[in-house]
């Protein structure tokens, strides 16, 4: 079977598909290309930078187009719905990247508490800012998670080990699951008040778009900070940029943007706000984890088996 992939993928991933004796090709193709091309292929594996959008999974269905893999977790770049119309399992990876995530979220926090951007840069430039760069001590910090998944759950269980209280707020949440994870379920509002990192981790979808906005901004701590390594869309950047300026919260860590890469990027001119271009599954280890659980949830539609995880789960 012939396989199109067009993103960066772990060489790993790559393997499994020649081993099973599918044809490969590996072309990070402009959308228009995309379009063009994609009705010769059987399947398609992306991570976030190709948009799979209606035209593309309709150009698809027409030709041969059998299953459309992400690898990664997030599927906000695919139109599942049009897939599902014609009966194109979209699998993805929601194990592979869990820890490379939360590591990441830790290390924003880690960043804004130890200054190390600043401190770093400033070495760089010959000078000794230690007077300027007194920071403060994760330990005994609350940290607030919205959302309860995989990554919420590890994120969880590190912090704990730096000796922070956690608080988790999610709708899919129990009091069970929260002490699971060492915390202690509450509401958003509650969660935004208390907590000294607010820290992302749920999808971008219609109930969570601007979840962090003017107004849910204003109730967190003004020492606080706002971590994102999830979605972009899920904060109002317009209002974290506002608040920011405002000085109503301490700053921010983001990995994610509404557009991707930002252009003119407004956050750039604050100190007090870590920038990275959306590292978080970014590591050997975790693009390994990716790749290959993708390419075997692949594997498997192509051989009429039932995909282990599938978002549009009744087609099977
Ligand atoms: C995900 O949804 O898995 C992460 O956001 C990573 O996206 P990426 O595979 O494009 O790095």
């Amino acid at each position: 079977m012939k396989i199109l992939v067009t993103d960066k993928i772990a060489d790993e991933a790559l393997e499994i598909f020649k081993k099973a004796g599918h044809d490969v090709t590996y072309n990070e193709m402009d959308p228009n290309t995309l379009l063009k091309e994609i009705s010769k292929y059987d399947a398609l594996m992306v991570r976030s930078r190709t948009k799979v959008v209606t035209d593309v999974v309709n150009a698809g269905a027409k030709g041969n187009l059998k299953v459309i893999g992400r690898a990664g977790i997030g599927v906000d770049n695919i139109d599942i719905e049009t897939a599902a119309k014609h009966k194109i399992p979209v699998v993805n990876s929601p194990t592979g990247s869990t820890m490379s995530v939360a590591e990441l979220a830790i290390a924003h926090m880690l960043a804004l508490s130890r200054h190390i951007p600043k401190a770093d840069s400033t070495m760089k430039h010959g000078e000794w800012a230690k007077k300027q760069l007194k920071g403060n001590e994760l330990f005994g910090k609350t940290l607030g998670l919205i959302g309860s998944g995989n990554i919420a759950q590890h994120t969880a269980k590190i912090a704990k080990g730096f000796g922070m209280k956690i608080l988790v707020y999610s709708p899919h949440c129990t009091d069970e699951k929260a002490k699971r994870m060492g915390g202690e379920k509450t509401s958003f509002e509650n969660l935004l008040k208390q907590s000294d990192f607010v820290s992302l981790h749920i999808p971008h979808n219609e109930n969570t778009h601007y979840i962090i906005n003017e107004e849910t901004l204003s109730l967190m701590k003004k020492n606080a900070f706002l971590i994102n390594i999830a979605r972009g869309g899920t904060v109002d950047e317009k209002a974290l940029f506002k608040a920011l300026k405002e000085g109503k919260i301490a700053g921010a860590g983001l990995d994610v943007y509404e557009q991707e890469p930002p252009i003119d990027n407004p956050f750039s001119q604050f100190d007090n706000v870590v920038l990275t271009p959306h590292i978080g599954a970014n590591t050997k280890e975790g693009q390994i984890r990716a790749g290959t659980i993708c390419a075997e949830q692949i594997n498997k539609v192509l051989r009429g088996e039932t995909p282990d995880f599938c978002v549009n789960k009744h087609l099977f």
